[in-house]
């Protein structure tokens, strides 16, 4: 007799009932589409990423009831169509109120180990409540929040789909920071050509420009290291001899991080002018110029960051490959728009 045999029929049915019911309570995760030249990407073991957990970030991060007259929400500042960055030099929050700096892409986010043009923030878990409270971004609270969604099934709902509770800080945060780390971009024309075999991907002009930001005359990928395009370390490029802002310092107060500021991702930097902590450069081409000037010589100043003497092609040609991150699956992905 097999030892299927012996086991009477209604238990089986127990059984098949016992396990759909786990089945339908089992969080469904999250597919992370994260290609094999991408490094593995660090997730915190309580907030691994399920269906259930990146819906409800991106319903919050695109939710314009967490800013105190219901105007501005994440997705504000960080528009999907411009590389989740604003186009602004400085960022704008209710009644227009001007912050201090240049708003970042998300694009790849999820691998930064600490995030601001500063670094002083160190995880997404604790950066997602910060622009609800700031008085310059959202100038809002999490319980005034709590307060106009109180009646809302569907929010009460997708908070105990998400974290097994109602809706609380706690959902917040760590749901805006799940949906964030979905933001992969790694489908540029560069990484067709790099990673993916196709030798067509790039024109001639392109690769010129590729040769040049690779080489040890220009030095730009020491600090723009592929795949992420940075090496996530804080630099000074000779912007100007006294920072207005003064960037790394203002965490560390050390005399040597005057000036320095986060090595920025140049995936998708043709959509995310203007440049620099501050925006105070307009366009690509001055971009190049600034950096084959050789910077300032502010004293903290990057000895990477030298004149390059490149002649006019040569920078046409830096340009051309600095276009050739910019991956237009990934601003368009519908998976990261507005759901609301
Ligand atoms: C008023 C515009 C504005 C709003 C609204 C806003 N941000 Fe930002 N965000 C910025 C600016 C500016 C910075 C850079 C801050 C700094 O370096 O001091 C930033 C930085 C960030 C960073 C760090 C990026 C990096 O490269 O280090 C993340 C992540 C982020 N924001 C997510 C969010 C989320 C989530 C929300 C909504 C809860 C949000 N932001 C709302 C403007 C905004
Ligand atoms: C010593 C490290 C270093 C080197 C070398 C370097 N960069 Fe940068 N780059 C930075 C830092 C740091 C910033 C941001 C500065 C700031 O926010 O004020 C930056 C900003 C940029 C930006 C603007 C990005 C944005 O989103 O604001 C571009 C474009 C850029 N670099 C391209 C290049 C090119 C091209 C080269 C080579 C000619 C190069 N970089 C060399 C560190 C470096």
């Amino acid at each position: 007799m097999k030892y299927t045999e012996r086991i009477p029929k209604w238990l089986w049915g127990a059984f098949f009932v016992f396990t759909t019911a786990c089945e339908t309570d089992r969080p469904v995760p999250y597919l992370h589409q994260i290609p094999s030249w991408f490094p593995e990407m660090d997730i915190p073991q309580e907030n691994q990423l399920t269906e259930a957990r990146v819906a409800l970030g991106r319903k919050l991060f695109y939710e314009p009831l967490l800013s105190s007259d219901s105007s501005v929400s994440c997705g504000t500042c960080h528009s999907l169509d411009l590389a989740f960055t604003d186009g602004l030099s400085i960022s704008q929050g209710v009644d227009a109120a001007l912050g201090m700096r240049n708003s970042p892409t998300l694009a790849n986010i999820g691998y930064a180990p600490r995030l601001f043009h500063d670094g002083g923030v160190g995880g997404l878990e604790l950066q997602s409540q910060s622009p609800i409270f700031s008085v310059s971004e959202m100038n809002f609270s999490i319980a005034g929040f709590l307060d106009r969604i109180s009646d809302d099934a569907e929010y009460t709902k997708m908070f105990l789909e998400a974290y097994g509770r109602e809706p609380d800080a706690f959902g917040i945060s760590r749901s805006i920071a799940a949906f964030e780390r979905t933001l992969i971009s790694s489908n540029s024309r560069f990484d067709q050509y790099e990673y993916q075999g196709d030798m067509n991907a790039l024109s001639e002009q392109e690769l010129r420009g590729k040769t040049l930001f690779f080489s040890e005359e220009t030095e730009c990928s020491n600090c723009h290291q592929p795949p992420l395009f940075t090496n996530f370390e804080y630099e000074n490029i000779g912007l100007y001899l006294n920072y207005a802002d003064s960037g790394r310092a203002r965490i560390t107060h050390l005399e040597s991080d005057k000036g320095k500021f986060k090595v920025p991702t140049l995936r998708n930097v043709e959509l995310t002018a203007p440049y620099m902590h501050n925006g105070s450069i307009q366009t690509l081409e001055e971009v190049v110029e600034h950096f084959n000037g050789g910077g300032v010589g502010h004293s903290n100043q990057s000895a990477s960051v030298k004149p390059l003497y490149l002649t006019q092609q040569q920078k046409t040609d830096l340009v051309a490959f600095l276009k050739t991150l910019t991956d237009v699956s990934f601003v368009q992905n519908e998976n990261f728009s507005n759901p609301n």
